[in-house]
């Protein structure tokens, strides 16, 4: 070979080097993952998925998916070779998985440290609590603790909590009497997780707050009210019909929230409303449902953000492109509709953003999808949506 070619190679080589793409892994094959992908995608980034199984609502989107479980160190390993930052798209994963990740010299954000503090609601109140957050009155489930006990120390009603694992009001249960607390102990227990006892908050709103940070940098979108249905998000309304001084209040708290556990990426952090004061409920170390809003209503969606955040970028503006947005979870229904129906009232509503997550199976209460509408007027965009989601069954 020539000198010449030899040359001309290797500067060709140093510029593959420089377009070779950064990889963010994502643990989690879900609607966040695929959303979170969808948002590294538009701005070049690659993207590594690893879930349990495949066909995964982002697994099939991309080329680098892994498939099995997270303690698979195997497995793990091989995710991380192709892989420049891992992220998560739930608090679930075992913090030991991340930790053996951080061992191979992997960048984990947020942190395992943060997530076994988050993942363990008992861990995440008492954090919280230590750093003067106003959360409900808690305390640990002993094995041998007595109703009467638990009663006189958070009051009744109380509710109890799997401290691990809990999602959609899965790991909750309200407790009136002895007997509520009996069977739902042994309920709650069968999930092998130990549970904690909390007051109950007579709440007549519930809020959250995205709150995104960087080594650099920290921004909050704004503060949404949350509306559940039988414990699952059904409702988000942004921004939230507040007053100013409460909207402070409740983004300080949350920004507060973040930084008692050290957390870096992105986070949705939950809050109750109740006679003036505001109580944290937990925090998601993750997108969060309650920002889905934020992919049309914002000029950075929730999921960018979490990208930039990763990868310590700058981060993107966070406020509303209208003065209002508004979200209804598509949850899955007894008979579901066919796709050409479904499609039909979906997109027949011009100013509706439809998301469905291309789940392999739907189910009661599922999250299958979500429509998103924007405007000036939230009085009326909450009306329209309501009436809109009535016509999908996912
Ligand atoms: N201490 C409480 N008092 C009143 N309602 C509660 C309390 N804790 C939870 N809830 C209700 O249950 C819902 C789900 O509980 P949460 O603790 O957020 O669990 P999950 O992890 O399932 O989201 C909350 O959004 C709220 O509506
Ligand atoms: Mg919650």
């Amino acid at each position: 070979m020539s000198n010449k070619l030899v040359r001309h190679s290797c500067f060709y080589s140093e510029t593959m080097a420089q377009l070779k793409n950064i990889t963010v892994g994502i643990l989690g094959g879900g609607q966040l993952a695929k959303m979170s992908l969808q948002a590294a995608a538009r701005m070049g980034i690659e993207t590594a998925i690893l879930e349990k199984h495949g066909n995964s609502p982002a697994g099939k989107l991309t080329h680098h998916e892994f498939i099995g479980s997270v303690e698979n160190t195997l497995l793990l390993k091989k995710f991380a070779q192709q892989c420049d930052v891992i992220t998560l798209e739930n608090e679930f994963i075992d913090h030991h998985s991340l930790k053996f990740l951080e061992r191979l010299g992997k960048t984990v954000i947020p942190s395992s440290h943060t997530i076994a503090l988050i993942q363990d609601k008992l861990l995440q109140k008492e954090a919280f609590a230590k750093a003067g957050i106003p959360v409900p009155r808690f305390v640990a489930v002993e094995k041998n603790i007595e109703f009467k006990q638990l009663a006189s120390l958070v009051g009744l009603p109380f509710v109890l909590k799997s401290r691990k694992m809990g999602y959609d009001g899965y790991g909750n249960a309200l407790i009136r009497t002895g007997r509520d607390f009996n069977e739902a102990k042994r309920r709650l227990s069968a999930r092998h997780s130990t549970l904690l006892a909390e007051s109950f908050i007579d709440f007549y709103m519930e809020l959250a707050v995205m709150v995104v940070r960087t080594k650099k940098e920290l921004k909050t979108y704004p503060v949404v009210q949350t509306i559940q249905k039988n414990h699952i998000c059904h409702t988000v309304i942004a921004p939230a019909p507040i007053s100013k001084n409460l909207m402070r209040d409740a983004e300080e708290l949350a920004v507060e929230s973040v930084k008692a556990v050290h957390g870096y990426g992105i986070f949705g952090v939950e809050l109750f409303l109740s006679d003036e004061m505001i109580i944290v409920n937990e925090m998601a170390p993750r997108p969060h449902n309650s920002g889905h809003y934020t992919i049309e209503g914002c000029v950075t969606s929730q999921f960018e953000n979490h990208i930039r955040a990763v990868f310590n970028f700058p981060l993107g503006e966070t406020s509303l492109v209208k003065k209002s947005a508004v979200m209804i979870n598509l949850l899955g229904k007894p008979n579901p509709q066919k796709a050409s129906e479904r499609y039909l009232h979906g997109l027949k509503n011009l100013d509706v953003h439809l998301h469905i997550y291309g789940k392999q199976e739907s189910r009661q209460g599922r999250k299958m999808g979500h429509i998103t509408m924007i405007g000036d007027n939230q009085k009326q965009l909450v009306k329209k949506i309501t009436a809109i989601e009535k016509q999908i069954r996912l």
